[in-house]
Order: C-alpha cells, then structure tokens, then sequence
C-alpha cells in the first residue's frame, strides 16, 4: 500500500501522520417524531470508525471533515466517502465506570482516566460518519468521485480528505463563491445557473441571518448575471438597506403611500444594529431615499381591485347572450363570436386574457368586428344597445387614459415593469401580511401570465421572505390564492425562467409540495426538531447532520443542493459572508464622495 498512500499525499489530510483510524462498525438508527401532521421517521445508516487518541486529532474533527474509507473493488483501490457527523474521545477504563461502583473507587478510576488519555492503549476516539453516497478513486494524484452505494468492508483504513480533495469533491469550477467550508481554507463555488433555476430554500430560527444570507446571496447573483431581475417582497422593510447599493439601477414600491416626504418612509425601514453601530452619520438613509425619489424610483402599490377587468371571456358572453336571444341578427352574433375565437385561438390568448393586455392591433380587431356586427343589427333592438356600450367601455378602458398613473403601479402593472423596463432589482415593501398576500397573488399570477403568453425571456427571481405568510400547508381562506400563485411559480416557472427564493423560520408550516420544488437550501438553527424532521424527509436528507445544525452559530449554514454543486446532494458546513460589511463599504464610499 506504500506505493497508494504516497499517490495520495496531496488528496489526505494525515496530520504529520497522527491520524490513524479503521472501520469499526455499521449501524442504522431510527428516529421517528409525532408531529402536527402526522408522523414521520427518518433513518440513518452510519459507520464508526476508532481512531488513535490524538488531541489534534480529536480537535480537528471536531470541526465538519469528509473521511475516505478504503475500499477495493475488482477494477482496482478505491475509498468510500464519509461525512463526520460525531466524535467522542474513549477510554476503556471508563465502560466499566457504573453508578453501581462505590464513589471512592470512581474517583480512583476517575484520576487514571484523566491522566492516561493518549498516554496508554486504553484511549482512542469513536468517529460517527455517515456515506455521501460517493466513492473516490485516486488518478494521477488527482481524486475523481462517482456515484456508489458500496459498503467498505469492517477493518479497512480510513484517511481524512485534504482541502484541495474536498474542493475537488463539491465545487465548480469558476462557480460563484457562496461562503466558506467550515473547518477548512477554501470557499464553497457553486454554479450560480443551476442555483436559482431550481429554486433555493433559506430556513433557520429568527435571527440566525436569514435575510442577511438572502441580500448577499442576491447581490453575488445580480453582479454575476447582468441579465437576472429581482423581485423582493419585503415584509419587514429590511431590503433597501440591505441592497441599497443595489437601488441605483432598481425600484422600491410599498403598499403604504408616503408621499413626497420619504422621511416616515426612513424610519419604516430596518437599520441593523450592528450595522447602525458602524456608521456615524444616521441620516443617510433619508438621503438615500431622497435620491431614489428624485429620480421616480419610488412607487406606491395600487391593491384597489379596479373595474378593468374585462377579459376576452366578458367580450364572448356578451355576444353568446345575444346569440341565445335567437332574435333577428343572432346568426350574425354567432358568426362574430366564432371570429373572434378562431382569432385569438389561433394566437394561443386565451379567454382569461384581460383586454389592458392586448395588443393594440388585438384590440382594434375586437372593435372591427363589434361595429361590422352593429350593422347587421336592428336599429331598435336590445341587442344593437348592447353591442354599442361594449364598444364604448372596450374603447375607454384600453385608451391611453385607462393607462394607471406611473407611480401608482397594479401588482399586474409591477409584474410588466419588471419584464419590460430596464430596473434589475424591485423591492415591494408590503408590512400588511394580508396586503401582501393579495401582491403576491396578482403579481405571480400576472408574471407567469405574461411570460406564458407573450414569451418574455427574462430571468426573474422572486423572493419571498416569511413564506409561511405566503403558502403555508393550510392554504385556506385568504391563504388561498397566494399559496396557488406561489406553488404555480415553483412548479412551473422553470419553464418560464421564473424562480424563487423562498426563506422561513417554521418549515412545518410550510406547504409541503412547495417545500418539494427547492432544489438547494440552506438550514442554520432551527426551534423545533420537527422542523429539522420535515426538512430531513422532504428532502431525504441525513438526519444525523441535521442535527448538527443546533450547534450552528450566526452566520454559518447547512448547504445542500441536488444542482448547484459538483457532487450531488453532500450536505456541507459554510460560513457565510456578512452582508452589512458590503453595505457598510457603500454608504463609506458614497458619503466620502
Ligand atoms: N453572515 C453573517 N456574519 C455576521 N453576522 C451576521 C451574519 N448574518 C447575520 N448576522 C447578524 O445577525 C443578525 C440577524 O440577521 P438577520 O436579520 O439576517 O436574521 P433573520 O434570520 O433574517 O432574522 P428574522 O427571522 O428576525 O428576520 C444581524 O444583525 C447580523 O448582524
Ligand atoms: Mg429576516
């Protein structure tokens, strides 16, 4: 094997040769959880390897570390990759240290403990890991990875992945940096496409910088992709300062008009702390706004449901009635309605098309064949009034003056000004949950609409903090249209290069098929094990690491994603980046000039 561990010099980590560990065991645990919905179960197969006691052994695997087994095969040595979810120093003196010994021989057993570790062969360290699902072959110094469900046989060594072994394991190669490996010297690249077209989930506990991950996150994706829209709804007013270096080419909205004064607007916003903190002077926020103001880049949102909905489907009714009067010109009724159907059939419009939507060359159509069945109408009958007055309101609501002010903008209107202007990023600032709602509702189901029907390109990103508020697993009542809207988006916005962000400190709560489209999330802490429960099953992730995730600290996350990384769905610890340092560096800058 000389010839083996010296090709992987470069691929493991020996610790100047400290670490010394082989399999010991294979075992499976089941945990299984009453909750709200029902119960659920989730089983872990995991290894137990005993290692020499070494401090700087056991200190290093302490922090997240991949080991590789070994494993041969018949084409050749290949080792089975493990992730470490526990380790615990042993003594054997201690397996017999009971509450049935008398206390003072405890304590005598006790003093040898303490003084013997790593001094006899007495001590040793239990790591628990759990299979990636991968197996490593070494090639040229260089370690290739494919997908294996072998079983490394009781006994086999193990070796400690290097950092140059675990990047080559999970990152892409010119990915988009998304935070640090935890325990090691590299940074998590990932591939930012495959990121945001299969949806992303942040979940953690209040506080644990949630939104904080999000605005960063964001900011890394617009700077990578020129050509990606953002949509934030923003219940809490956090997002202009967290991207207000991001506002200058992007447009805020809120449900709440404050007029020309943005001051109120300022203290509605969400300085954080640590941030407000760092600065000296408070009243940039104010002025920042003024400067958004000033150029329009601040709107209202308009949720009054006005009277323009007219859909093409108004348009047939009207004319089927008069078909089904069977008074004279009925023929010519139901001819003009088959016209129009063929016409916008053929176009692939369909009925629920509101009349503000078309085109004008669409509209005039409508129009034309309205006053050629006038004519054929006669003069006194009902129906000939009727045609009139259809022509009237058809001809006022899709005039220019039916256009809605430019800073009042219709959640319909937000989705055509984010798929149609120049803007890279809007943030909807909605503080009324149910207000909100209604946004979202409109505004998704408009989006896809448009993109359906009218083929816009654009990549937009959606991204829904507190989206329990949105689609919660009980989608009754006002709950209802806006959890559709956001189930539409994750199911079929792929299609449409329309995605979603979606962050939530309760996943239980969460409208499980929802919670089924996100193919990359990040977990930190979260209150609940049910919570870490639902996420393990939906996404059959290993419960064991999972559970590590109570140990997080601000800041640091859980990564997984079936897309965006090298290797598939390896769960791996990062630290990520603080966005306030970005946002502090801006305000710096632009105050100084
Ligand atoms: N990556 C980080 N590095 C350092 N500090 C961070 C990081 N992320 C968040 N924080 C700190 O944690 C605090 C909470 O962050 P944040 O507001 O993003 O949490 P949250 O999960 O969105 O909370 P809530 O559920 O209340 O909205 C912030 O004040 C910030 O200073
Ligand atoms: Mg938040």
């Amino acid at each position: 094997m000389a010839a083996e561990s010296e090709e992987g010099a470069d691929v493991f980590d020996s610790m100047d040769g400290r670490f010394q560990a082989r399999l010991k065991g294979l075992r499976t645990m089941t945990k299984s959880f009453a909750g709200t919905a029902g119960p659920i179960e989730a089983t872990t197969n995991y290894a137990i390897l005993e290692a020499k006691f070494d401090l700087k052994v056991l200190d290093r695997l302490h922090e997240p570390s991949f080991v590789a087994i070994e494993r041969s095969t018949a084409s050749g040595p290949s080792y089975m990759v493990y992730e470490v979810f526990n380790v615990a120093p042993m003594h054997f003196q201690m397996l017999g240290v009971s509450a049935s010994v008398p206390q003072q021989i405890r304590e005598e057993f006790l003093d040898r403990v303490s003084e013997s570790w790593g001094g006899s062969d007495e001590t040793w360290i239990d790591i628990s890991a759990v299979p990636t699902g991968y197996k490593m072959a070494i090639d040229r110094g260089r370690p290739q990875f494919e997908r294996s469900r072998l079983i490394p046989l009781y006994g086999s060594r193990a070796h400690v992945l290097s950092d140059m072994a675990v990047k080559e394991f999970l990152c892409v190669k010119d990915g988009l940096k998304i935070g640090d490996v935890s325990g090691l010297k590299i940074g998590l690249e990932v591939d930012p496409e495959a990121l945001i077209r299969y949806h992303i989930g942040i979940f953690g506990f209040t506080g644990v910088g949630k939104s904080n991950l999000t605005a960063n996150l964001l900011r890394k994706l617009m700077e990578r992709d020129p050509s990606l829209r953002v949509c934030i709804i923003d219940v809490s007013g956090e997002y202009p300062v967290h991207l207000a270096d991001k506002l200058s080419f992007g447009r805020l909205y809120s449900t709440e008009d404050y007029g020309e004064d943005v001051r109120i607007l300022a203290q509605s916003q969400v300085v954080p702390e640590t941030l407000e903190a760092r600065l000296n002077d408070q009243g940039w926020l104010v002025g920042m706004l003024q400067g958004l103001k000033a150029q329009g880049r601040i709107k209202v949102v308009d949720l009054s449901e006005t009277m323009t909905t007219w859909t093409l489907q108004k348009v047939y009714e009207v004319l089927s009635s008069i078909a089904e009067d069977k008074k004279t010109g009925y023929l010519a009724a139901e001819h003009c309605l088959d016209e129009l159907r063929k016409h916008f059939m053929s176009k692939g419009i369909p009925r629920r098309t509101e009349l503000l939507n078309l085109s004008r060359e669409d509209v005039e159509f409508i129009i034309g064949q309205l006053n050629d069945l006038k004519g054929k109408m006669h003069e006194k009958s009902g129906a000939l009034k009727d045609i009139e007055e259809a022509v009237e309101i058809i001809t006022t609501l899709t005039s220019e003056k039916a256009e809605p002010s430019t800073d009042h903008r219709r959640p319909e209107d937000v989705a055509k000004d984010l798929l149609s202007g120049e803007d890279r990023l809007f943030i909807v600032y909605a503080p009324d949950p149910d207000e909100a709602r209604s946004f979202v509702a409109r505004f998704l189901g408009r989006l896809l609409y448009l993109k359906k029907v009218y083929g816009y390109r654009q990549k937009v990103l959606v991204v829904l903090d507190e989206a329990q508020e949105f689609a919660p697993g009980d989608a009754r009542g006002p709950y209802e249209d806006s959890s559709k809207a956001v189930e539409a988006l994750l199911r079929q916005g792929r299609k449409y290069r329309a995605f979603a962000l979606i962050s939530t400190q309760r996943v239980a709560r969460l409208n499980t098929n929802a919670l089924q489209q996100l193919h990359s999330y990040f977990v930190s802490t979260l209150p609940r094990s049910y919570d870490r429960m639902v996420i393990a099953e939906s996404f059959s992730l290993d419960y064991s690491v999972l559970e590590k995730t109570s140990q997080l600290s601000t800041g640091e996350w859980l990564f997984v994603s079936y897309k965006a990384t090298r290797q598939k769905n390896v769960p791996v610890f990062i630290r990520a980046e603080n966005n306030e340092d970005a946002v502090y560096e801006f305000i710096r800058t632009s105050n100084a000039t």
